[in-house]
């Protein structure tokens, strides 16, 4: 609220008062002066609906840093690329093209529980903000022949929101199944462009989640296992090699199909490791904890080891990750 405004405020309260006794007057003062108190109190109303961060606003990088240490499991590439995306992006005033993170991995690695957090660090209600969309291919563009259809809404959608809030967040959930059609409707969002017809992208962020590449994410882990190595020791390059060969290259793939990896639109590819025993203990423990329980290691015990392993002989890594915890937890 612009101060000249509130002076009129206050002069208008004092006008009317004018004509008052004076013990009224005094309360007309005190009535005016909480109410521009009020007004020059940074955005006071953003306290009951949900506003639009603004530019000057930074989220919370310690913040951002404590829930992905406490609450993601067995992922430290994932965690590490995250962060120095998120807050450096944040912490740029001027971005030259909206945040396209990559996000690849099996199901239940931590890669839906990861946007989640990212949402949640830049819009506090997380999912449940206004200016976080969540989209999930075969939810919402079911149908192939829809396509045309299903493009316009996308772009009126994302030109609409980003409109009402530049640093609105969308999420593309089963990224491998979305028609190669909408990634094209994608596209122009994600470029190094300054403006597209008034609207600036800049400050918005996408998030792409998909299966692809997890086949050679386990191969690489795999092989530092039967090497004898740490997991820990895996390096990102040992991922992006790998990923770039067989991911990127690979025709059957809807977002590698597209041009959006030869323009470099996306920023960073952001590998999920498979998860060990040791790691579906961890979830285990982190899910009863949030349901406010204390924890019992035997039943953290008997939930992990309803869980399924691979590969066959050595049974390391959960198939579904820590996907079904939540609902074997029901069961106890
Ligand atoms: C950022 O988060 C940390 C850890 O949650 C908290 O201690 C700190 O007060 C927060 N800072 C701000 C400015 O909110
Ligand atoms: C496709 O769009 C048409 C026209 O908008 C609509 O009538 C039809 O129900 C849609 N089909 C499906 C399968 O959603
Ligand atoms: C914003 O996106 C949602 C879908 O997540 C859509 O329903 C809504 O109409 C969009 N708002 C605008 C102003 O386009």
């Amino acid at each position: 609220m612009p101060p000249r405004r509130e002076l009129l405020v206050l002069v208008l309260v004092l006008q009317g008062a004018a004509a008052l006794e004076p013990v009224s007057l005094g309360i007309a003062i005190g009535a005016a002066s909480a109410l521009t108190g009020y007004l020059s109190y940074p955005r006071f109303y953003c306290g009951f609906v949900e506003c639009c961060p603004r530019d000057g606003d930074r989220p919370n990088a310690t913040a951002l840093k404590e829930v992905l240490d406490t609450k993601l499991f067995g992922q430290h590439l994932a965690k590490e690329v995250i962060l120095k995306a998120v807050v450096g992006f944040k912490n740029n005033a001027n971005p030259k093209k909206p945040l396209a993170l990559s996000l690849h991995g099996w199901a239940g690695t931590g890669k839906n529980y990861v946007s989640q957090i990212i949402a949640e660090n830049i819009h506090k209600q997380g999912l449940k903000s206004k200016f976080v969309h969540l989209f999930v291919s075969t939810l919402h563009f079911p149908h192939d022949r829809n396509i045309t259809q299903y493009k316009d809404q996308l772009h009126k959608w994302i030109r609409g929101n980003v409109s009402a809030c530049a640093s609105s967040v969308f999420i593309f959930d089963e990224m491998d199944k979305l028609h190669p059609g909408l990634i094209d409707a994608i596209k122009p969002f994600l470029d190094y462009y300054d403006q597209i017809d008034g609207v600036s992208y800049r400050k918005a962020i996408f998030i792409f989640l998909s299966n692809a590449g997890g086949d050679l994410i386990t191969k690489v882990a795999l092989d530092f296992w039967r090497n004898g190595k740490d997991r820990e020791q895996i390096l990102l390059k040992d991922l992006e090699q790998v990923l770039s060969l067989g991911v990127f290259n690979n025709k059957n793939s809807g977002l590698w199909h597209s041009s959006l990896i030869d323009k470099n639109l996306i920023d960073y590819f952001v590998p999920f490791l498979p998860l060990e025993y040791k790691h579906v203990k961890m979830c285990i423990r982190a899910e009863i904890q949030s349901r406010g329980n204390g924890i019992d290691e035997e039943v953290v015990k008997k939930v992990a080891d309803e869980m399924t392993f691979f590969p066959k002989g050595e049974k390391i890594y959960s198939d579904k990750g820590c996907k079904t915890v939540q609902a074997k937890l029901d069961f106890y």
